[in-house]
C-alpha cells in the first residue's frame, strides 16, 4: 500500500502509521540532513569574508538566476546558526552535513590570510553540534570557489589541486580533532558540467566539450591530494574518514531488449557516476567507455591534440583507493536511449551519445528534472555495491522539492520520505548493501542555485520575506523526525 494513503492527518511528531515493523537499521546508522554554506549562510561580505564565484555570478548582470536572486542573505545562518541547531535537535538527527565556505575561512583562498571570525563561526557550529550529540559531516567545497582563485584560472588551472590540498590540510588541522566525516568536494560533475559546459552555474563558463573534462580532472587531482594528506598526516591521530560526494541518476535502458539502448545506458552511467567513481574505486583512471567515446568523437571532429580527456600523471598521488566510503547524492532516474545529437557538435552530450528520458509513469515533483523514483535509489545502491567492490555507502543527499504556493501540509513529501527510507532498508536487508547513513536534502528551504528561492527542498520552511527568517517545520519535517525516532528506538531495543 502507498504509505501516504496509510497516514493520518495528525500533526504531532512521530506521526507515521505504517506496517513496516520488519524494517531495521544498524545501531550506528547516520540519520542526517544536509545544507551547504552558500545556500544558507548569507553574510556574504561581513567579517572579512572574501567573495566566492557564486557572489560574483549572482551580482553580475545577465546571469540566469531566477529573478536575479542571490545568496547574499538567504537563511542568514551566519547570524542564526542557533535557530538551525534548534531545527536539527527537533528532527532528532544523529548527523548534520554542512559545508565550509572556503572564502569565509581564507578570504583569498590561501592559508596566508585566515579570517578569525570565520574560524570562530565554524568552531561554534561544530562544538554546538557535538554538545547536542549530533555528529558533523563536513564538506570542504560545495560549489563556492574563492573568487581570488577563479581570477587565477579556477578549476581549469592545474595549480588548483595543490591550493585545494593546502586548504584541506588547514581544515583537517583546525577541525579534525572533532570532525570525523569529511567530504572533499561536492558533485564535481555539476561543477564541471553546469559551471563550465552549460555555464548556468558559477563561474558561468561555456566551453562545451573542453573545460568540463579539465575541471573534473583537476577536481579529482585536488581530491586525491587532500585524501593522501589526511592519510599521511592526520588519519592516525584523528581517525576520521574522507570521501568525495558523487551525484548520479539511476539509469536503465528505455528498451531493455535493445543493444543500442543498453550500450547507451552504460555510457550514461560512465559519464556521470563512472567519471568520478571509476578513478577512486576501480582503476585509478576514467571508465574505458568514456575514454574511447571521447577519442572517437575527437577524431571525427578532426581534433588534433590528443584526447580532450586528460591523462593522470604517474608522478602525482594516485587516485585509486582515495575514498574511505562511497558518498552518493541520488535524486532521480532516467530511461536511456541512444543520443540523437548531431555528429560534428563539440560537447559532453555528443561525446556521451545517450539521452535520458523520464518514464511517463514517474511523478515529477517541483522542478522538471526531478522525477520521483524511490526504487531507483535501491537499484543504484545495488549497482554501486556490485561495481565498486562493496563499499560502505553514505547517501549524502536525497530530497523532494516544492514549487509554487507554500504547502506546509506536504503529504506527498511525507510519502516520499517514507518510501525512500523503505528502499534504503531493502538495499540493506535484501541486497546486502553496506549503507551507513542517509542525509535528507535539505534541513532548510534555501537558495537553490540558478532556481533561486523558487524551489524549496527544506524539511523546515523559511520565510524569506521576513528579516528574522523564521523556520517552521513542514509536515514532512515532522514525518522525518517520526521516522528517525521510530527506527532509532527499534535499534535501541535490539542492542
Ligand atoms: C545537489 C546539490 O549538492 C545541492 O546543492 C542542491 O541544492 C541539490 N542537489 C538540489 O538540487
Amino acid at each position: 500500500m502507498n504509505a501516504t494513503a496509510n497516514r493520518t492527518n495528525s500533526p504531532e511528531w512521530n506521526c507515521i502509521h505504517t506496517n513496516d515493523s520488519a524494517t531495521m537499521f544498524p545501531t550506528n546508522f547516520a540519520w542526517g540532513a544536509a545544507t551547504s554554506a552558500y545556500q544558507i549562510e548569507g553574510g556574504w561580505d561581513v567579517d572579512d569574508k572574501g567573495p566566492s564565484i557564486w557572489d560574483t555570478f549572482c551580482h553580475e548582470g545577465g546571469r540566469l538566476v531566477f529573478e536575479g536572486q542571490s545568496g547574499d542573505v538567504t537563511c542568514n545562518s551566519y547570524e542564526l546558526w542557533e535557530e538551525d541547531l534548534r531545527c536539527i535537535r527537533q528532527l532528532g538527527l544523529t548527523h548534520y552535513r554542512l559545508s565550509l565556505s572556503w572564502s569565509r575561512l581564507l578570504p583569498e583562498g590561501i592559508t596566508q590570510h585566515v579570517n578569525q571570525k570565520g574560524l570562530r563561526y565554524y568552531n561554534k557550529v561544530i562544538n554546538d553540534l557535538l554538545a547536542s550529540d549530533v555528529l558533523p559531516m563536513v564538506t570542504l567545497y560545495h560549489f563556492d570557489l574563492p573568487q581570488a582563485l577563479q581570477d587565477q584560472g579556477g578549476w581549469k588551472s592545474p595549480e588548483i589541486a595543490a591550493i585545494f590540498d593546502s586548504y584541506a590540510r588547514f581544515c583537517f588541522e583546525t577541525f579534525g580533532d572533532r570532525v570525523k566525516l569529511w567530504i572533499t568536494l561536492n558533485e564535481p560533475y555539476v561543477c564541471a558540467k553546469l559551471g563550465h559546459e552549460d555555464g548556468i552555474f558559477a563561474p558561468g563558463v561555456k566551453e562545451p566539450g573542453m573545460a568540463a573534462y579539465l575541471v573534473g580532472h583537476n577536481m579529482l587531482r585536488g581530491h586525491a591530494r587532500a585524501w593522501h594528506s589526511y592519510n599521511v598526516l592526520y588519519r592516525a591521530k584523528q581517525g576520521g574518514s574522507v570521501s568525495l560526494a558523487i551525484n548520479s541518476d539511476w539509469a536503465e535502458p528505455l528498451d531493455p531488449a535493445s543493444p543500442d539502448d543498453t550500450a547507451a545506458t552504460e555510457r550514461y552511467l560512465a559519464f556521470t557516476l563512472g567519471w568520478f567513481a571509476w578513478p577512486l574505486f576501480v582503476t585509478g583512471d576514467y571508465p574505458e567507455v568514456m575514454r574511447s567515446s571521447i577519442e572517437v568523437r575527437s577524431k571525427e571532429l578532426g581534433y588534433q591534440e590528443g584526447s580532450r580527456l586528460p591523462r593522470f600523471s604517474k608522478d602525482e598521488p594516485s587516485l585509486l583507493g582515495t575514498a574511505d566510503f562511497f558518498a552518493l547524492n541520488y535524486y532521480t532516474s532516467r530511461r536511456v536511449k541512444q543520443g540523437e545529437c548531431c555528429p560534428g557538435v563539440l560537447g559532453l552530450k555528443s561525446d556521451q551519445d545517450a539521452e535520458g528520458v523520464v518514464d511517463p509513469s514517474w511523478p515529477v515533483c517541483g522542478v522538471s528534472w526531478l522525477a520521483v523514483v524511490p526504487d531507483g535509489l535501491r537499484k543504484l545502491l545495488k549497482y554501486v555495491k556490485d561495481t565498486f567492490n562493496n563499499p560502505a555507502v553514505y547517501i549524502t543527499e536525497n530530497g523532494f522539492s516544492q514549487v509554487g504556493p507554500v504547502d506546509m501540509e506536504d503529504v506527498q513529501r511525507c510519502g516520499f520520505y517514507h518510501d525512500i527510507i523503505q528502499e534504503v532498508a531493502r538495499a540493506l536487508r535484501e541486497d546486502g548493501v553496506d549503507v551507513r547513513g542517509y542525509f535528507a536534502w535539505s534541513l532548510l528551504d534555501n537558495f537553490e542555485w540558478a532556481d533561486g528561492f523558487s524551489v524549496r527542498f527544506g524539511l523546515f520552511h523559511v520565510d524569506f520575506s521576513r528579516p528574522e527568517r523564521p523556520r517552521t517545520a513542514y509536515r514532512s519535517g515532522r514525518e522525518y523526525a517520526g521516522i528517525i525516532s521510530k527506527y532509532r528506538s527499534q535499534t535501541m531495543v535490539n542492542t
